[in-house]
């Protein structure tokens, strides 16, 4: 099991690149599996969660070769015998994102058989929105011993409303219409910019996607898909991740390749917070030398606050000068990094949705777990500012959505190293 030993206090100060997003990436290496063509992708996050879906992909019948950055990923070639439509329980446990191949398989195959994802550590994540989505467009939707069974012989355009802004529902849906026959409208879709990036990969493959970005999604069907090239957007939530870092140690951070249009609501925040914010098209300077003050959040779809920034913003909090209250509307358990953050000598309760953050308190070196992704963030943010050793354990969970992260802190002046134990 590997771990993050870090040393604090220390002031990061610097210049880092981000990554490519991961959530835009997973459901962009879905999406070729809608042709048989060639699709390039640059920028692709050296992560795990791209390794697994690379796996699933070959699984399902398509290469991949290194290009600079990036995969080449070669088109299925459907005649094969040894084509699988199946997404396996083994491959879909260890990453929920694996669901993101069923629109595809769905529309290119006319057939799908994908492990249910089941849960994770931050709620539990049902995809009835997708599976409605795609029942509407035809498709006859099966769920049997924990997978889910779908079959059509065409799809067929047709008006769905989400219950509420999925992003996944909305990329699984969209991705299968667009080689159905005829229009799709789909209504208060997510606006999330990975949902817009995966839109400009599709069109660029000759879909007709309109309204990427906005509540409604209008999408024409088109006979097949070709190949592209892609270079895949900035990670925005690892870019907030470094900009809260060198808010949290009075530092000054800049993350390059980043668009500041993309993290609006963090950066309006961190301005009330008292931090100096310097947003350009493609870089973000954070410098905070004075106190910070406390400002409370609530999580939203985008454009509102991300619920992927709130552990992170929540350790910030835990170094305003008063009371901060974070609002979780998003996922109904992600403030397992709360208990981890208390330990450390953070003040937070918590009531139902609502994390009360009394700061600032001075934190200490701990040992501490990580539960998922976005905690580990938490975790590692607190650790720069504790004094003295914090150990973070179970790091793999890091390293599903952050490239290198010890090495960028290591580039900013952090005490930070990876230690292997048994
Ligand atoms: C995506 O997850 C992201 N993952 C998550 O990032 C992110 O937190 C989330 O969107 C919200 O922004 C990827 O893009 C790979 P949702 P997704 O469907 O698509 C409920 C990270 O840390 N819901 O928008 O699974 C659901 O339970 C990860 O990088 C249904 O009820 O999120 C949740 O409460 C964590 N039925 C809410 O909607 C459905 O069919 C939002 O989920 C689908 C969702």
């Amino acid at each position: 099991m590997e771990k993050l030993r870090i040393q604090g206090p220390t002031r990061l100060q610097g210049t880092v690149r981000a990554s490519g997003a991961k959530n835009a990436a997973l459901p962009i290496l879905a999406a070729c599996l809608l042709t048989d063509e060639p699709v390039s992708l640059r920028r692709l996050p050296a992560v795990q969660d791209i390794r697994t879906m690379v796996r699933l992909l070959a699984h399902l019948g398509l290469e991949s070769s290194p290009i600079d950055d990036g995969l080449r990923i070669c088109g299925s070639v459907l005649e094969a015998a040894t084509i699988d439509d199946e997404a396996p329980y083994e491959l879909v446990k260890t990453m929920r994102a694996s669901a993101l191949v069923l629109g595809p398989l769905l529309a290119r195959r006319g057939h799908a058989r994908v492990s249910l994802p089941g849960g994770c550590a931050i709620g539990v994540r049902p995809i009835d929105q997708h599976l409605a989505g795609l029942a509407a467009l035809g498709a006859d939707v099966r769920l049997q011993h924990g997978y889910v069974e779908a079959t059509a012989k065409s799809l067929q355009g047709a008006r769905f409303r989400f219950t509420m802004p999925t992003v996944g529902g909305t990329e699984n849906v969209m991705m299968a219409a667009c080689l159905a026959k005829g229009t799709t409208v789909l209504e208060n879709c997510a606006r999330e910019p990975e949902i817009v990036d995966l839109a400009v990969l599709l069109n660029a493959m000759g879909a007709r996607v309109e309204g990427a970005g906005e509540a409604t999604l209008v999408i024409e069907g088109v006979e097949s898909l070709g190949g592209c090239e892609h270079k895949v957007i900035a990670d925005r939530i690892e870019t907030g991740t470094y900009l809260i870092a060198g808010a949290m140690t009075g530092g000054d951070v800049t993350v390059e390749g980043s668009h500041a249009a993309d993290l609006a609501p963090l950066l309006e925040k961190l301005d009330e917070n008292g931090a100096t914010v310097e947003g350009r098209d493609d870089s973000i300077r954070v410098r905070c030398q004075g106190e910070l003050r406390p400002r409370g959040i609530v999580t939203e779809p985008h454009p509102g606050f991300p619920t992927d920034l709130q552990a992170q913003y929540t350790a910030l909090m835990t170094q305003a000068n008063g009371l901060a209250t974070v609002a979780e509307t998003v996922f109904e358990n992600r403030f397992q990094h709360v208990p981890e953050l208390v330990r450390m000598g953070a003040d937070i309760q918590i009531e139902g949705t609502h994390a009360l953050v009394h700061g600032a308190t001075p934190l200490s070196g701990a040992t501490v777990m990580a539960t998922d992704l976005r905690a580990s963030a938490c975790l590692v943010l607190a650790g720069l500012v504790a004094e003295g050793e914090t150990i973070v354990d179970r790091i793999y969970h890091l390293d599903r959505g952050y490239e290198t992260m010890e090495s960028k802190l290591q580039s900013l002046g952090a005490r930070v190293e990876r230690i292997h134990s048994s």
